[in-house]
């Protein structure tokens, strides 16, 4: 009798949520493999992929390793917002895209510090993050290439909740246990193979640099890391201009196509010889690096008023300078950021160092400027070895 009352009363219950419960599918053999996967230990971020629809609450969970991870991926209305702890990161275009910044609420620390449990900074409010206030990047160049999409500026780094200080550091989906940085941090665009600008497709493969008021974000369409590899995670003490040789220019705000970089750590001498650089786990401050990047011709070039891009700005952004409207082959310059981020070899813990990026100006379309980067560079080691 009594077990009968108890019967009925959860045969109520579960008859009263089944009104307003909506009945899904079973998950799928390969859901369920990964959830196992999950439960039972972890993978390397790059093995967990999943369709836009289908993001789990968080990727990794578990309390393995450095884990579990710091945020959720997730990202919705609900969790938008200055204190949003989204590790979905979605890079769609030159107005739409995120990156990577500190999960803290003041501009108090370094990416090197929080690397692990960075969080998205988006330019709105679509993503479920946080949003980077229109004004703070101050130049940008976004790049559409045969084998990645590309993004690269000049950004106000208090805006990512770093110190406008800050030397910078690496992200990537790998890091010395493979769980990324940050952990369990997923990407998305609608450029990638097979989007058609509309579908959101999981990039598996990317790198994102910050430091020194530069930026770079690079998703790479092929996930197999076979040669060329474009997004490389080890040249960590290498900053931008290395892992992403494109103009920065500041006050600039270009859409191009361009022409793939050369493989980071390989480069082809006067005499057609090529050479290749492995970085060492540290580097002497008087070492002087082998070659200086080609930064890849650009064609086909939009130019965007920074107001166009980011028109919810409170600050606006103050072009003195009127860049020509077609820019084909605009390229150029420098902006060394050297870093250490942990992420090959050494450890997690992340110290960095790089330095000031160094800009210049080019207004003539097709001139090719690589200055300063060593100065640039070895300025870096300075602060790193300090
Ligand atoms: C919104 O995101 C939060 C955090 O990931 C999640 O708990 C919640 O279920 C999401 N809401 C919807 C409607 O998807
Ligand atoms: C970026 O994509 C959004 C959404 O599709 C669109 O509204 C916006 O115009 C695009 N921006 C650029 C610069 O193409
Ligand atoms: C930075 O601010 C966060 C709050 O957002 C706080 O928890 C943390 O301790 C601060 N870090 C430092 C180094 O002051
Ligand atoms: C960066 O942004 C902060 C906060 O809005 C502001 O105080 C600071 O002046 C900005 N720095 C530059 C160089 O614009
Ligand atoms: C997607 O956008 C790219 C770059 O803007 C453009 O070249 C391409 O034609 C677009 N593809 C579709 C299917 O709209
Ligand atoms: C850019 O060029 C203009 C005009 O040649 C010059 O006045 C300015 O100082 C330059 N800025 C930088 C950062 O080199």
């Amino acid at each position: 009798m009594l077990a009968l009352t108890a019967a009925a009363a959860t045969l109520a219950l579960a008859g009263s949520s089944l009104a307003t419960t909506t009945i899904t599918a079973a998950p799928s053999p390969s859901q369920v493999q990964q959830a196992v996967k999950r439960a039972a230990s972890q993978n390397p971020l790059t093995d967990y992929t999943y369709s836009y629809s289908a993001v789990p609450y968080q990727v990794l969970p578990g309390a393995v390793g450095r884990g579990p991870q710091s945020g959720y991926n997730i990202c919705n209305s609900t969790t938008s917002g200055p204190d949003s702890q989204c590790q979905t990161l979605v890079a769609n275009n030159a107005s739409d895209f995120c990156l990577w910044g500190s999960p803290t609420t003041s501009p108090n620390g370094t990416i090197g510090d929080v690397e692990a449990a960075v969080v998205a900074y988006c330019t709105n409010d679509q993503h479920g993050a946080r949003v980077i206030p229109a004004g703070a990047i101050t130049g940008l160049q976004l790049m559409h290439t045969s084998a990645y999409i590309q993004w690269t500026g000049h950004i106000n780094m208090t805006a990512l909740g770093l110190t406008a200080t800050d030397t910078g550091g690496e992200l990537d989906p790998h890091g010395a246990d493979l769980a990324g940085n940050p952990l369990g941090g997923l990407v998305y665009s609608n450029q990638m193979p097979g989007g058609n600008n509309q579908t959101e497709i999981q990039a598996i493969e990317w790198n994102n640099f910050v430091g020194s008021g530069v930026f770079c974000l690079k998703l790479c369409f092929d996930n197999t890391q076979n040669e060329p590899f474009y997004c490389e995670n080890k040249f960590d003490l290498l900053g931008c201009s290395y892992n992403m040789p494109a103009a920065y220019q500041d006050g600039v705000f270009l859409e191009c196509d361009g022409d793939l970089q050369d493989v980071v750590g390989t480069y082809t001498g006067t005499d057609g010889s090529k050479t290749v650089w492995s970085q060492p786990s540290s580097l002497p401050a008087t070492s002087t690096l082998p070659w200086t990047p080609r930064v890849p011709a650009s064609s086909n070039c939009k130019t965007y008023q920074s107001t166009d891009l980011f028109p919810n700005s409170l600050l606006g952004y103050q072009s003195t300078s009127t860049p020509s409207s077609t820019a084909s082959s605009a390229t150029m310059t420098s902006g060394a950021s050297a870093s250490r981020s942990g992420t090959s070899g050494a450890g997690a813990t992340g110290t960095s160092a790089n330095a000031a990026a160094q800009t210049s100006n080019t207004s003539s379309a097709n001139e090719v400027v690589v200055s300063g980067a060593f100065g640039a560079f070895l300025a870096g080691l300075a602060a790193f070895l300090a």
